[in-house]
């Protein structure tokens, strides 16, 4: 079946770490977040990947090229962002009357249950939460889908609309949507009008994460990282030790006294120690440097990023080419043992975590013995002098 890919998004809540690259390109394990997406509908038996672009759409194209695993790419130009069913008709004039499958790229899903999905006619993916007002809520008689709402205050059921699709051909006729409340035009409306006059099946997800706020980044990562099995074929020196399922690419070096605790991944041309202590699903991208006596816990670095001496990375995100000086140390755990908080666009929310540490944007430099408190975030280019407590947000 055709598929239609989502991408073109401007990510606003996952700033700042999308200054500069599509959400869908961030790093998660070994590929970016749209190539898991991608890969998985490749396998479920995707024949086409139509991939709505837009925000830095040249990231994307310049990536994943013309296909993926010979199935061919095409792809679409949104070029302003104005909701998921104008993305969507945006990939209108290369559908036809056969049905197709629509995905976010911004989301993991299960494979098998994806596979599942490519052998409906009509049908949306489901997934059951325990905060279903958060997100569309399904309301399903039989298994079958009979009412979506956006953000109900009395959700019809635990089951949410996970932004994977199965349409019938005559839906790109539904596509010219009014403006929702929040000024967009959304999928949900198309599914709304596919429900009056198709049977649209319910195929509920076993796993399913929407990476939207820097947090799930983290949780991506974990997914991805944990289901990789161990392989070293980077430079590891005598003295270091690799325990559980580590990947070092080939080009990565891990030096004397190095331990690293699997699940980990370390990318080629990365270089770890003498005397550094990786653990907890860390995400250590092309070119990083962590130095002597450094410890990274549960975080994911970007390409160039580096903590040189004496620091203490958890449970955070640092953007590409972020620059720790010596003795930054990120704190990741109330001293109430609440969740810890963070600002997204203007609003403080629950990251829903007991440990989270930091969100460092591109190039954000910290000077030496910054303390930088959990939750917080240093936007892109941002510094910090010797010394510094960080209690609150720094964008700029
Ligand atoms: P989201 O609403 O989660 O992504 O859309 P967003 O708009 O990029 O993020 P925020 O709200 O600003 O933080 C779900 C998927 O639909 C795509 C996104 O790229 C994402 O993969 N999308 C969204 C489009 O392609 N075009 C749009 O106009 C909106």
């Amino acid at each position: 079946m055709k598929t239609v890919l989502l991408a073109a998004g401007e990510g606003t809540r996952m700033r700042p770490l999308t200054a500069t690259r599509p959400k869908p390109m961030l790093p998660v394990a070994d590929r970016p977040l749209l190539g898991h997406v991608a890969r998985a509908a490749v396998a479920a038996g995707a024949s086409e990947l139509i991939v709505v672009v837009g925000y830095e759409a040249d990231v994307v194209r310049s990536h994943f090229g013309e296909n993926i695993e010979d199935v061919p790419i095409t792809y679409v130009e949104q070029s302003v962002q104005r909701g998921t069913a104008h993305a969507l008709a945006q990939a209108a004039p290369h559908l036809d009357d056969e049905p197709f499958v629509v995905l976010n790229g911004d989301a993991l899903y299960d494979r098998a249950t994806l596979a599942d999905l490519y052998q409906q006619n009509a049908a949306v993916g489901s997934y059951t939460v325990a905060n279903p007002s958060a997100y569309g809520v399904l309301d399903v008689d039989d298994g079958v889908v009979t009412d979506v709402e956006e953000k109900p205050i009395s959700p019809a059921s635990n089951l949410v609309n996970t932004g994977a699709y199965v349409f019938p051909g005559e839906a790109t006729e539904y596509l010219d949507v009014a403006e929702s409340s929040r000024g967009e035009r959304e999928i949900t409306d198309v599914l709304d009008r596919v429900i009056e006059r198709f049977e649209v099946t319910s195929v509920e997800f076993d796993r399913w994460l929407d990476v939207g706020r820097p947090w799930e980044l983290l949780e991506a990562n974990e997914w991805k990282i944990d289901d990789l099995d161990r392989s070293l074929d980077g430079e590891v020196a005598d003295g270091a030790t690799v325990t559980g399922d580590v990947v070092v690419e080939e080009g990565a070096t891990l030096e004397p006294g190095v331990v690293i605790e699997g699940p980990a991944y370390v990318r080629s041309g990365a270089s770890i120690g003498p005397n550094a202590y990786v653990r907890g699903s860390t995400y250590i991208g092309p070119d990083v440097h962590i130095g002597h006596s450094v410890e990274v816990k549960n975080s994911v670095l970007f390409e160039g990023a580096s903590a040189g001496h004496l620091a203490y990375v958890g449970d955070s995100i640092l953007g590409a080419d972020v620059n720790f000086g010596a003795g930054t140390i990120t704190a990741n755990l109330r001293h109430d043992g609440e969740p810890v908080t963070m600002r997204v666009k203007g609003e403080t929310v629950s990251t829903d975590r007991r440990k989270f540490g930091v969100v460092c944007g591109d190039g954000a430099k910290t000077g030496i013995n910054t303390s930088l408190n959990a939750g917080v975030t240093l936007g892109a280019g941002a510094a910090t002098g010797p010394g510094e407590e960080l209690l609150s947000d720094r964008r700029s």
